[in-house]
């Protein structure tokens, strides 16, 4: 069978990786796997199950066998995401959960209990997969690798925003200082740190309208993925 072309997009939260990847996949009528959803599924459903988020055995346990789905919606828009049978697409976008996410993905137990799930997304006619180990762990072979990043104040304003939008408070100096606790966690944990794989392109979405920055993307896919990502 031919090989399913992956386009790996990894960097920090804030640099615009979600809505970049899945512009891409609807312009490319690829799949798209968001896998930092997994994580946060698995900080909720920790939650529900009574499971502390440093119970690494249990939460290897629930990793594998927790029931979650994604349900596309309409083309270019987020899908919902359904943990046993509940839509938790908003729930699992909160601070608290988003913090949960990233205890757990500290763990080599639970990375790899996602491992399977993640490359079963990896369905022809191609994917594009957003995360921080895309490129360098999950689809090491991925013929296209994107490393996207952005300033950590310019990440922070932008999360103040979505949050003001959602109705929740939160004070931008205590944002900026979150996100670089969490850029410091991801980067320096022994499992799959938040680097970019040697053959990523990085590209730096400081300042820069979403429209240019998908362009400068496709760019890069249209080099390395020739005909194989004709345009629909
Ligand atoms: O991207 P998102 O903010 O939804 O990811 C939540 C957390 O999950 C991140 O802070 C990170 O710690 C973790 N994560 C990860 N590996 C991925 C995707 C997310 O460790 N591939």
């Amino acid at each position: 069978m031919a090989e399913v072309p992956v386009i790996a997009i990894d960097g920090p939260s804030g640099a615009g990786k979600g809505t970049i990847a899945q512009k891409l996949a609807a312009r490319l009528g690829f799949h798209y796997l968001d896998s930092g959803a997994l994580y946060r599924v698995l900080a909720l459903a920790a939650r529900h199950h009574r499971v502390d988020w440093d119970n690494v055995e249990d939460l290897a346990v629930l990793a594998e066998h927790m029931d979650v789905a994604f349900r596309p919606k309409g083309a270019g828009e987020p899908p919902d995401v359904v943990l046993e049978g509940e839509v938790v697409t908003e729930p699992i976008r909160s601070e608290e959960i988003g913090h949960g996410a990233s205890r757990v993905a500290a763990y080599p137990e639970v990375r790899r209990a996602l491992l399977a799930r993640q490359r079963a997304f990896a369905r022809p006619p191609g994917l594009v997969a957003d995360g921080r180990d895309m490129g360098t762990v999950v689809f090491p072979d991925a013929p296209v690798k994107i490393y996207l990043t952005a300033s950590p104040e310019e990440r922070a304003r932008r999360r103040h925003k979505q949050l003001m939008e959602k109705g929740e408070s939160v004070s931008l100096a205590d944002l900026a200082e979150r996100v670089r606790e969490r850029d410091a966690r991801d980067a320096t944990r022994a499992v799959a740190p938040l680097v970019p794989a040697p053959d990523a392109v990085v590209i730096d979405s400081t300042g820069k309208a979403i429209d240019a920055v998908l362009k400068e993307v496709e760019e890069v896919v249209a080099a390395r993925l020739g005909g194989r990502a004709a345009r629909r």
